[in-house]
Protein backbone atom coordinates (compact mmCIF):
# COMPACT_ATOMS: atom_id res chain seq x y z
CA UNK A 1 0.00 0.00 0.00
CA UNK A 2 1.05 3.41 -0.65
CA UNK A 3 1.45 6.75 1.30
CA UNK A 4 -2.32 7.96 -0.22
CA UNK A 5 -3.45 7.25 2.87
CA UNK A 6 -1.08 9.41 5.38
CA UNK A 7 -2.90 12.78 3.42
CA UNK A 8 -3.27 14.83 6.59
CA UNK A 9 -6.62 15.58 8.10
CA UNK A 10 -5.77 19.68 7.45
CA UNK A 11 -5.74 19.00 3.81
CA UNK A 12 -9.86 18.07 4.13
CA UNK A 13 -11.93 21.29 3.35
CA UNK A 14 -15.33 22.87 3.01
CA UNK A 15 -14.08 22.54 -1.24
CA UNK A 16 -13.66 18.48 -0.19
CA UNK A 17 -17.00 18.70 1.46
CA UNK A 18 -18.88 19.91 -1.41
CA UNK A 19 -17.02 17.41 -4.12
CA UNK A 20 -17.43 14.43 -1.52
CA UNK A 21 -21.52 15.66 -1.66
CA UNK A 22 -21.47 15.31 -5.22
CA UNK A 23 -19.62 12.16 -5.27
CA UNK A 24 -22.33 10.58 -2.98
CA UNK A 25 -25.11 12.19 -4.08
CA UNK A 26 -24.55 11.43 -8.04
CA UNK A 27 -23.21 7.41 -7.02
CA UNK A 28 -26.31 5.55 -8.27
CA UNK A 29 -27.28 2.13 -9.07
CA UNK A 30 -26.72 1.30 -12.74
CA UNK A 31 -28.17 -1.17 -14.87
CA UNK A 32 -27.08 -0.23 -18.36
CA UNK A 33 -23.70 0.59 -19.61
CA UNK A 34 -21.81 2.13 -22.09
CA UNK A 35 -19.04 -0.15 -24.29
CA UNK A 36 -16.49 2.43 -23.08
CA UNK A 37 -14.12 0.31 -21.42
CA UNK A 38 -12.68 1.27 -17.45
CA UNK A 39 -9.10 2.17 -18.00
CA UNK A 40 -6.82 0.19 -16.06
CA UNK A 41 -5.37 2.88 -13.71
CA UNK A 42 -8.54 4.17 -12.85
CA UNK A 43 -9.84 0.15 -11.76
CA UNK A 44 -6.31 -0.38 -9.55
CA UNK A 45 -6.76 3.23 -8.28
CA UNK A 46 -10.09 2.50 -7.05
CA UNK A 47 -8.96 -0.66 -6.00
CA UNK A 48 -6.54 0.77 -3.77
CA UNK A 49 -9.28 3.33 -2.50
CA UNK A 50 -11.29 0.28 -1.31
CA UNK A 51 -8.96 -1.14 0.45
CA UNK A 52 -8.36 1.44 2.59
CA UNK A 53 -11.90 1.37 3.61
CA UNK A 54 -12.07 0.97 8.03
CA UNK A 55 -11.83 -2.42 8.53
CA UNK A 56 -11.89 -4.95 11.88
CA UNK A 57 -8.59 -5.21 13.93
CA UNK A 58 -6.88 -4.11 10.71
CA UNK A 59 -7.30 -7.61 9.33
CA UNK A 60 -8.22 -6.60 5.97
CA UNK A 61 -10.30 -9.79 5.58
CA UNK A 62 -11.21 -9.11 2.17
CA UNK A 63 -10.51 -10.34 -1.12
CA UNK A 64 -11.75 -8.46 -4.92
CA UNK A 65 -11.89 -10.92 -7.81
CA UNK A 66 -11.46 -8.71 -11.18
CA UNK A 67 -13.05 -10.00 -14.44
CA UNK A 68 -12.55 -7.90 -17.50
CA UNK A 69 -11.67 -11.17 -20.21
CA UNK A 70 -15.20 -10.91 -22.72
CA UNK A 71 -15.65 -14.72 -22.12
CA UNK A 72 -15.58 -14.84 -18.29
CA UNK A 73 -17.28 -12.25 -18.05
CA UNK A 74 -20.57 -13.13 -20.27
CA UNK A 75 -20.55 -16.99 -18.00
CA UNK A 76 -20.12 -14.60 -14.90
CA UNK A 77 -22.89 -12.38 -15.99
CA UNK A 78 -25.10 -15.37 -16.82
CA UNK A 79 -24.26 -16.61 -12.97
CA UNK A 80 -25.64 -13.17 -11.95
CA UNK A 81 -28.86 -13.96 -13.36
CA UNK A 82 -28.78 -12.59 -17.05
CA UNK A 83 -29.06 -9.22 -15.08
CA UNK A 84 -28.69 -6.08 -17.54
CA UNK A 85 -26.14 -4.79 -15.29
CA UNK A 86 -24.23 -7.15 -15.55
CA UNK A 87 -24.57 -8.20 -18.89
CA UNK A 88 -23.50 -4.41 -20.16
CA UNK A 89 -21.10 -3.72 -17.71
CA UNK A 90 -17.15 -3.86 -18.83
CA UNK A 91 -15.80 -5.10 -15.54
CA UNK A 92 -16.83 -6.62 -13.06
CA UNK A 93 -15.50 -7.09 -9.69
CA UNK A 94 -16.71 -9.47 -6.95
CA UNK A 95 -15.95 -8.68 -3.41
CA UNK A 96 -15.22 -11.84 -0.89
CA UNK A 97 -14.99 -11.78 2.24
CA UNK A 98 -12.11 -13.91 4.09
CA UNK A 99 -13.61 -15.21 7.74
CA UNK A 100 -10.57 -17.63 7.51
CA UNK A 101 -7.73 -14.95 6.88
CA UNK A 102 -7.21 -13.76 10.29
CA UNK A 103 -5.03 -15.57 11.26
CA UNK A 104 -2.38 -15.31 8.25
CA UNK A 105 -3.01 -11.52 8.24
CA UNK A 106 -2.07 -11.29 11.85
CA UNK A 107 1.24 -12.42 11.06
CA UNK A 108 0.87 -10.25 8.09
CA UNK A 109 0.66 -7.28 10.44
CA UNK A 110 3.54 -8.38 12.43
CA UNK A 111 5.67 -7.86 9.65
CA UNK A 112 4.60 -4.94 7.76
CA UNK A 113 3.78 -2.74 10.76
CA UNK A 114 4.71 0.37 8.82
CA UNK A 115 6.69 2.13 11.17
CA UNK A 116 10.34 1.57 13.16
CA UNK A 117 9.10 0.40 16.16
CA UNK A 118 5.88 -1.75 16.73
CA UNK A 119 4.19 -0.49 19.99
CA UNK A 120 4.06 -3.30 22.58
CA UNK A 121 0.33 -3.07 22.64
CA UNK A 122 0.15 -3.89 18.74
CA UNK A 123 2.83 -6.68 19.07
CA UNK A 124 0.77 -7.85 21.79
CA UNK A 125 -2.48 -8.19 20.04
CA UNK A 126 -1.54 -9.97 16.67
CA UNK A 127 0.27 -12.13 18.69
CA UNK A 128 -0.92 -13.04 21.54
CA UNK A 129 -5.39 -11.74 21.53
CA UNK A 130 -6.25 -11.96 18.29
CA UNK A 131 -5.26 -15.69 17.85
CA UNK A 132 -8.01 -16.43 20.86
CA UNK A 133 -10.34 -13.67 19.55
CA UNK A 134 -10.87 -14.79 16.15
CA UNK A 135 -10.11 -18.48 16.90
CA UNK A 136 -13.29 -20.44 17.40
CA UNK A 137 -11.36 -24.09 17.45
CA UNK A 138 -12.40 -27.33 16.08
CA UNK A 139 -16.35 -27.64 15.22
CA UNK A 140 -16.51 -24.09 17.26
CA UNK A 141 -15.88 -25.34 20.76
CA UNK A 142 -13.63 -22.98 21.80
CA UNK A 143 -16.43 -20.60 20.28
CA UNK A 144 -18.73 -22.06 22.47
CA UNK A 145 -16.58 -21.98 25.61
CA UNK A 146 -15.78 -17.91 25.18
CA UNK A 147 -19.36 -17.23 24.53
CA UNK A 148 -19.90 -19.24 28.19
CA UNK A 149 -17.30 -17.13 30.01
CA UNK A 150 -18.40 -14.29 28.03
CA UNK A 151 -21.45 -14.82 29.91
CA UNK A 152 -20.37 -15.05 33.07
CA UNK A 153 -17.83 -12.19 33.35
CA UNK A 154 -20.60 -10.09 31.44
CA UNK A 155 -22.72 -10.18 34.77
CA UNK A 156 -20.23 -7.72 36.12
CA UNK A 157 -18.53 -5.67 33.50
CA UNK A 158 -18.61 -5.42 29.62
CA UNK A 159 -17.69 -7.62 27.42
CA UNK A 160 -16.33 -8.33 24.06
CA UNK A 161 -19.82 -10.55 22.78
CA UNK A 162 -17.91 -12.03 19.65
CA UNK A 163 -17.49 -13.63 17.42
CA UNK A 164 -18.33 -16.51 18.91
CA UNK A 165 -18.59 -19.16 16.07
CA UNK A 166 -18.31 -19.93 12.40
CA UNK A 167 -21.38 -17.79 11.41
CA UNK A 168 -19.85 -14.43 13.43
CA UNK A 169 -16.81 -15.09 11.42
CA UNK A 170 -19.18 -14.38 8.39
CA UNK A 171 -20.81 -11.25 9.44
CA UNK A 172 -17.35 -10.15 11.02
CA UNK A 173 -15.72 -10.77 7.83
CA UNK A 174 -18.74 -9.30 5.64
CA UNK A 175 -19.01 -6.08 7.38
CA UNK A 176 -15.69 -4.70 6.69
CA UNK A 177 -15.65 -5.91 3.09
CA UNK A 178 -18.97 -4.38 2.36
CA UNK A 179 -17.38 -1.24 3.36
CA UNK A 180 -14.35 -1.81 0.98
CA UNK A 181 -17.28 -1.83 -1.53
CA UNK A 182 -18.74 1.14 -0.66
CA UNK A 183 -15.55 2.53 -1.05
CA UNK A 184 -14.76 1.01 -4.42
CA UNK A 185 -18.06 2.09 -5.37
CA UNK A 186 -17.39 6.03 -4.27
CA UNK A 187 -13.93 6.08 -5.59
CA UNK A 188 -15.16 4.78 -9.05
CA UNK A 189 -17.92 7.41 -8.93
CA UNK A 190 -15.31 10.11 -8.33
CA UNK A 191 -13.21 9.09 -11.31
CA UNK A 192 -16.64 9.63 -13.43
CA UNK A 193 -17.53 6.16 -13.79
CA UNK A 194 -20.61 4.22 -12.25
CA UNK A 195 -21.20 0.40 -10.39
CA UNK A 196 -23.94 -1.29 -9.78
CA UNK A 197 -23.68 -3.89 -6.82
CA UNK A 198 -25.19 -6.80 -7.12
CA UNK A 199 -26.17 -9.86 -4.42
CA UNK A 200 -28.65 -11.13 -7.62
CA UNK A 201 -26.18 -14.51 -8.57
CA UNK A 202 -25.89 -17.71 -8.30
CA UNK A 203 -23.09 -18.34 -5.77
CA UNK A 204 -22.41 -21.64 -6.35
CA UNK A 205 -21.75 -20.71 -10.06
CA UNK A 206 -19.84 -17.88 -9.33
CA UNK A 207 -17.59 -19.66 -6.88
CA UNK A 208 -17.02 -22.26 -9.65
CA UNK A 209 -16.46 -19.41 -12.17
CA UNK A 210 -13.82 -17.69 -10.71
CA UNK A 211 -12.07 -20.15 -8.11
CA UNK A 212 -13.27 -18.47 -4.97
CA UNK A 213 -11.34 -20.17 -1.83
CA UNK A 214 -13.91 -22.95 -0.34
CA UNK A 215 -14.16 -20.08 3.20
CA UNK A 216 -14.75 -16.95 0.68
CA UNK A 217 -18.21 -15.43 0.82
CA UNK A 218 -19.13 -13.68 -2.57
CA UNK A 219 -20.21 -10.50 -0.64
CA UNK A 220 -21.46 -8.41 -3.83
CA UNK A 221 -20.45 -8.71 -7.35
CA UNK A 222 -19.87 -5.24 -8.63
CA UNK A 223 -20.80 -4.14 -11.93
CA UNK A 224 -18.67 -1.43 -13.22
CA UNK A 225 -18.06 1.09 -16.88
CA UNK A 226 -19.58 4.27 -17.87
CA UNK A 227 -23.80 4.61 -17.56
CA UNK A 228 -25.59 4.87 -20.62
CA UNK A 229 -28.05 7.33 -21.17
CA UNK A 230 -30.81 5.09 -19.59
CA UNK A 231 -29.20 3.14 -17.27
CA UNK A 232 -30.82 4.69 -14.39
CA UNK A 233 -34.20 3.18 -13.75
CA UNK A 234 -36.05 5.29 -11.43
CA UNK A 235 -35.19 8.92 -9.34
CA UNK A 236 -33.60 8.11 -6.20
CA UNK A 237 -35.50 7.90 -2.91
CA UNK A 238 -34.58 7.14 0.90
CA UNK A 239 -37.47 7.05 4.38
CA UNK A 240 -38.02 10.17 6.03
CA UNK A 241 -34.96 9.97 8.73
CA UNK A 242 -36.65 10.79 11.49
CA UNK A 243 -37.75 7.08 10.98
CA UNK A 244 -34.56 5.74 11.12
CA UNK A 245 -32.01 8.11 12.73
CA UNK A 246 -32.71 7.72 16.50
CA UNK A 247 -31.22 10.78 18.45
CA UNK A 248 -30.16 9.39 22.47
C1 LIG B 1 -26.03 -5.65 -0.97
C2 LIG B 1 -26.72 -5.07 -2.18
C3 LIG B 1 -27.21 -5.92 -3.15
C4 LIG B 1 -27.82 -5.42 -4.29
N1 LIG B 1 -28.19 -6.28 -5.28
C5 LIG B 1 -28.67 -5.77 -6.44
C6 LIG B 1 -28.90 -6.63 -7.53
O1 LIG B 1 -28.70 -7.84 -7.48
N2 LIG B 1 -29.37 -6.10 -8.68
C7 LIG B 1 -29.61 -4.75 -8.81
O2 LIG B 1 -30.02 -4.32 -9.88
N3 LIG B 1 -29.36 -3.90 -7.78
C8 LIG B 1 -28.89 -4.37 -6.61
N4 LIG B 1 -28.58 -3.53 -5.59
C9 LIG B 1 -28.79 -2.09 -5.74
C10 LIG B 1 -29.98 -1.58 -4.94
O3 LIG B 1 -31.17 -2.01 -5.54
C11 LIG B 1 -29.88 -0.06 -4.86
O4 LIG B 1 -28.72 0.28 -4.14
C12 LIG B 1 -31.10 0.56 -4.19
O5 LIG B 1 -32.26 0.34 -4.94
C13 LIG B 1 -30.92 2.07 -4.01
O6 LIG B 1 -30.65 2.71 -5.26
P1 LIG B 1 -29.33 3.57 -5.48
O7 LIG B 1 -28.15 2.65 -5.25
O8 LIG B 1 -29.38 4.02 -6.92
O9 LIG B 1 -29.35 4.68 -4.51
C14 LIG B 1 -27.99 -4.01 -4.44
C15 LIG B 1 -27.49 -3.16 -3.44
C16 LIG B 1 -26.85 -3.69 -2.35
C17 LIG B 1 -26.27 -2.73 -1.33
Amino acid sequence: MNAKSDISPDSVSSTTLEEFRKVVRSRRSVRRFTDEPVPDEVLSDCLELAMLAPNSSNLQPWEFFVVRTPDLKAKLAEACLGQNAAKTAPVLVAVVARPDTWRQHSRMALEQWPEEQMPGIVKKYYSKIAPIHYNQGPFGVLGVAKKAAGLVVGLSRPVPRGPYSVNEMKVWATKSTALAAENLMLALRAHGYDSCPMEGFDECRVRRLLSVPRKGLVTMIVAIGKRSEKGVYNRQYRFDSRELVHYL
